[in-house]
């Protein structure tokens, strides 16, 4: 069966000045009735070279218990670097649809990996205005080559540097999360998965709207994984809820932005927060990012990290198989 892209989509969108109806949210949920406007909002700003290593896991350790969410800023990854997998990926959606759909999910295949537009609706049977790429980074034995672009010709090794150099970045934030619960540095990383954690890339490819005041890119959700490492591009987009209201987020040039998701909530015991974000879509312009989910491997039990749990603070979460938390997250189960 053919599956009707997003992005063709919004090319007849845009002769008619009008959406298809199942792009158009209900009123508790369209961004022009639920964002606070004329309000950016500021989540935390955190310096990776504070050479004061105790400043830095405070900082981070605030951000992850009240916000959920920051941006990092003089991470040590190159400003060219970040241009280039911006570059390569941009080129990638802008290929011929024929040439793009030689990546697409095979039909049946149980992955998440490859090309493509989310099937299931959400939300009152609404969907996003986004297309996606999905393809495993690192670690290299979990890198399924048939998922990435093999045009432009330069995407593989934009997509290998940038891995290559948020390890360090990775490393380091979970050292700081774990400093900042009082357990030892290596800690919080071992008990998402160490040397096996995956990152799983995801480009989102959200298209001109006619109607941006009726559409979403991404639905309200917080992320499955234990933490998500997102570049954008310049089309503001991304929002948060905090306080009982949507803000846009303040777009940062060259910034990172980090964000809890629910294994580190759930590994934390609760303190740190996994946040609740959504995207919105822009009527002239083409919205990209290139989040990195940090995730579990799928047969590794996640649950409380025993030294978090006590008397005072007994375990909130079960543990489980992280592929049993994302089965029952993907199908609205409860947990
Ligand atoms: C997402 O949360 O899935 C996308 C966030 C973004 O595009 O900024
Ligand atoms: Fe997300």
């Amino acid at each position: 069966m053919e599956v009707e892209r997003v992005q063709a989509i919004a090319s007849l969108s845009k002769c008619m000045g009008t959406i298809p109806t199942e792009f158009i949210r209900a009123e508790n949920e369209q961004p022009a009735i639920t964002t606070l406007h004329g309000m950016v909002l500021e989540v935390p700003v955190i310096d990776l070279c504070e050479p004061d290593e105790k400043k830095l896991v405070r900082a981070i350790d605030q951000a992850s218990r009240e916000w959920g969410i920051f941006q990092l800023v003089n991470h040590d990854i190159p400003t060219d670097l970040i241009s280039k997998l911006q570059k390569v990926g941009r080129e990638f959606f802008e290929l011929p649809q024929e040439e793009k759909e030689l990546y697409a999910k095979p039909p049946g295949y149980q992955g998440v990996e490859g090309y493509g537009t989310k099937l299931q609706k959400e939300v009152e049977g609404k969907k996003g205005w986004v297309d996606h790429l999905f393809h495993k980074i690192w670690p290299p034995s979990a890198i399924d080559y048939q998922f990435w672009p093999k045009t432009p010709p330069s995407y593989r090794e934009a997509n290998e540097e940038y891995a290559e150099r948020l390890r360090g970045v990775v490393d380091k934030l979970f050292e700081s999360l774990s400093l900042g619960l009082g357990l030892e540095g290596h800690e919080m990383k071992e008990a998402a998965g160490g040397d096996e954690l995956n990152y799983l890339m995801k480009i989102n490819y959200y298209p001109p709207c006619p109607r941006p005041d009726l559409a979403l890119g991404v639905v309200a959700h917080t992320d499955m994984s234990a933490l998500t490492i997102l570049v954008p591009n310049e089309v503001q987009g991304l929002q948060v809820f905090k306080e009982g209201h949507w803000y846009d987020v303040k777009y940062i040039p060259n910034a990172l932005i980090i964000h809890i998701g629910d294994q580190i909530e759930i590994l934390s015991n609760g303190i740190y927060k996994g946040v609740l974000h959504r995207t919105t879509v822009n009527k002239e312009m083409t919205r990209m990012s290139w989040p990195v989910f940090l995730e579990p491997p799928l047969e590794l039990e996640t649950g409380p990290i025993s030294k978090l749990v006590n008397k005072e603070n007994p375990s909130k979460y079960k543990t489980k198989k992280y592929k049993d938390y994302v089965h029952c997250k993907l199908n609205k189960l409860p947990q």
